[in-house]
């Protein structure tokens, strides 16, 4: 159950990042758990974009950033604020999920409450949003907070009793004055130090596949080896666009070298596959100043096997004709031999001739 409510919060933490092109962000991946497990009550992972930068959890009470040259004074003084901020956290989701927890009468197991907060930056370095979403062992979505500079929305959830007004517009106030401009900071300080990770530009490799399943074929557009995950793949038939219903895949993935893979199929059958069409696969990403695409035509298979034939015949004629002069070589060869074995044969009887008139 447990490992099922970490998916799904992955999932819809996905979710999020995917929808930021042009922008970064920073979250907080927080989890605490009511019960015997091996894992501490609560654990923070902290996000750049789609990086790991940070860890802590209650075992420690220490945060820890990923790579660790922590020279500088102020450093120091941030990892502080980071276990500050997250203490607090931890503080916040043990009594919401102590209260749910009698809300639903449970009295034995393990609960688990989850909750993404962060925010998010333009490439200009004005703030776009900022949102916190919590979770009930992983099925119940609980209360959210989303801020985006022009509207906030309060979702207090179904599960327990939600803040009045007043507590609303107070935690709009803080939302947006403190909290909001502290997690912009954040995010600016460990964009600057994770640069090289979360900046670079790595282009895509692709492959169009055709592979034989039930039915027919399967004709993929596959790009793998990018970064950042955002990219535009297109598979064309005859230069048009196929529709994205009738494909499949379809789904950024991380290939967990950090770098991601894309694939969207497209089920063909076998009598339109024998049908003329040019299937090319085009990609557009960050990295790349045009487009890149890959071509194949359909139905050139039967050209193909002609080709393949003419050339087996004519290799078949080439041996033949090998094994000919071999053989005619071979021939000659021998009566030459036999001319020559002839000519010993002359020149000793000469010879003989010769020692006998010495006689
Ligand atoms: C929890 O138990 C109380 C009292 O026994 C009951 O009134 C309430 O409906 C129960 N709640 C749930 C969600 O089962
Ligand atoms: C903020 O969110 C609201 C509601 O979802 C939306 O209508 C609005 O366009 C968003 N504003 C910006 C600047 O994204
Ligand atoms: C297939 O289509 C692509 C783009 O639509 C084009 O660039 C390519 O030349 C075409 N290939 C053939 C063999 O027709
Ligand atoms: C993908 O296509 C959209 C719409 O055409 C465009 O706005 C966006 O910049 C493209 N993204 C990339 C990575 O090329």
């Amino acid at each position: 159950m447990g490992k099922l409510s970490v998916f799904l919060f992955v999932l819809s933490f996905y979710t999020i990042v995917n929808a930021g092109s042009g922008s970064h962000s920073l979250w907080v991946l927080a989890t605490y758990i009511i019960g015997e497990t091996p894992f501490p009550e609560f654990t923070v992972v902290l996000m750049l974009d789609d990086v790991q930068v940070g860890y802590y959890d209650s075992n420690d009470k220490q945060s820890v950033y990923r790579g660790q040259h922590r020279k500088v004074k102020t450093e120091d003084e941030e990892v502080k604020d980071g276990a500050y901020v997250f203490e607090h956290m931890n503080h916040h989701i043990k009594e919401r999920s102590f209260q749910l927890k009698h809300h639903f009468n449970l009295t034995r197991g393990v609960q688990v409450q989850q909750r993404i907060s962060g925010c998010e930056m333009l490439d200009n370095g004005e703030p776009a949003m900022i949102m916190t979403m919590d979770n009930f062992n992983g099925i119940f979505a609980d209360y959210a907070i989303y801020y985006n500079m022009t509207h906030f929305i309060y979702d207090a959830g179904k599960l327990l009793q939600g803040w009045n007004g007043i507590r609303q517009a107070q935690n709009k106030i803080i939302i947006e004055n403190v909290l909001l401009p502290m997690c912009i900071k954040t995010l600016k300080s460990f964009l600057k130090r994770e640069k090289n990770i979360v900046m670079r530009k790595v282009p895509p490799r692709l492959r169009l596949i055709k592979k034989e399943v039930s039915g027919g074929f399967q004709v993929s557009c596959l790009a793998f080896g990018f970064y950042p995950r955002h990219i535009n793949l297109t598979l064309l038939r005859d230069c048009q666009p196929v529709a994205e219903q009738e494909l499949t895949g379809g789904q950024v993935l991380p290939s967990g070298d950090g770098t991601y893979q894309l694939r969207k199929s497209l089920e063909v059958s076998t009598e339109e596959l024998k049908k003329r069409h040019n299937y090319t696969c085009t990609a557009s990403h960050l990295s790349l100043d045009n487009k890149l695409d890959v071509s194949w035509e359909s139905g050139a298979e039967k050209v193909h096997l002609s080709t393949l034939s003419v050339l087996l015949v004519m290799l078949l004629i080439v041996i033949l004709l090998g094994i000919f002069i071999c053989v005619k070589r071979r021939r000659s060869n021998t009566a030459s031999q036999l001319k020559l074995a002839n000519v010993d044969a002359n020149v000793s009887e000469e010879m003989n001739f010769s020692s006998d008139s010495e006689t």
